[in-house]
């Protein structure tokens, strides 16, 4: 049996408010602290559980490999979206949290989606910026009404359009409920993403208590 190393991490316990715990997954470059304050900015007093992707493309981290820029290599993508699956799993018992709101930019974005599409029970929802489609021929996934908030850029040279819209309809046909909104951006994160997220999760949060 090979042992593989652990994934490196930060949690943040959060408050007592009954916050949903989050999901942080960084792009390429990132690490476990990038996005700590985006995910306490946009759902303040949720525990966060922040990873780092193990792949390393020139010393960048990244959650699964690549052949060249938007090209996956997918059956690692495949591979890693069931590891971080168990790491999640594992984290919730150690934690005692409950299935988290993935927040994921870009690479982070993109793993997030596949994780939805191979383990849809792992995550409570997800918040996609700047995603793409991971896999092209996705196992059929029953998302349950699970809430997808994707937020693409306009103008952003990594993600076309087209794309993106094809991702939310990959989830929305596997049963989310999509909510795709195109900003006048890039692919860099803006203030419109920070606002767009936060007012979303506390509309989710206020449908889950009335509901
Ligand atoms: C990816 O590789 O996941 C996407 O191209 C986004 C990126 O990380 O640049």
């Amino acid at each position: 049996m090979t042992t593989r190393p652990p994934f490196t991490y930060r949690f943040e316990p959060g408050g007592r408010t009954g916050a949903p715990p989050l999901l942080l997954l960084h792009g390429t470059g990132g690490d476990e602290n990038d996005l700590l304050h985006l995910g306490a900015m946009i759902s303040p007093d949720s525990p966060l559980l922040s990873p780092r992707g193990r792949i390393l493309e020139n010393g960048m981290p990244r959650f699964f490999r690549r052949l060249a820029e938007g090209v996956f290599d997918e059956e690692d993508v495949r591979h890693r979206a069931l590891e971080l699956g168990e790491f999640i799993q594992d984290a919730r018992g150690r934690y005692g949290i409950g299935s988290p709101l993935a927040v994921g930019y870009s690479n982070g974005a993109n793993i997030a989606a596949a994780l939805l599409l191979m383990r849809p029970r792992v995550l409570s929802g997800a918040i996609l910026l700047r995603a793409m489609v991971p896999l092209t021929d996705p196992p059929a996934a029953d998302l349950d009404g699970k809430p997808v908030l994707i937020l693409s850029g306009r103008q952003d040279p990594i993600v076309p359009a087209d794309n993106a819209a094809a991702l939310a309809s990959m989830l929305s046909t596997a049963g989310a409920k999509v909510d795709h909104r195109l900003l006048p951006v890039g692919h860099q994160l803006s203030q419109a993403d920070i606002t767009l997220a936060r007012a979303w999760v506390a509309e989710a949060k206020h449908q889950a208590t009335v509901s």
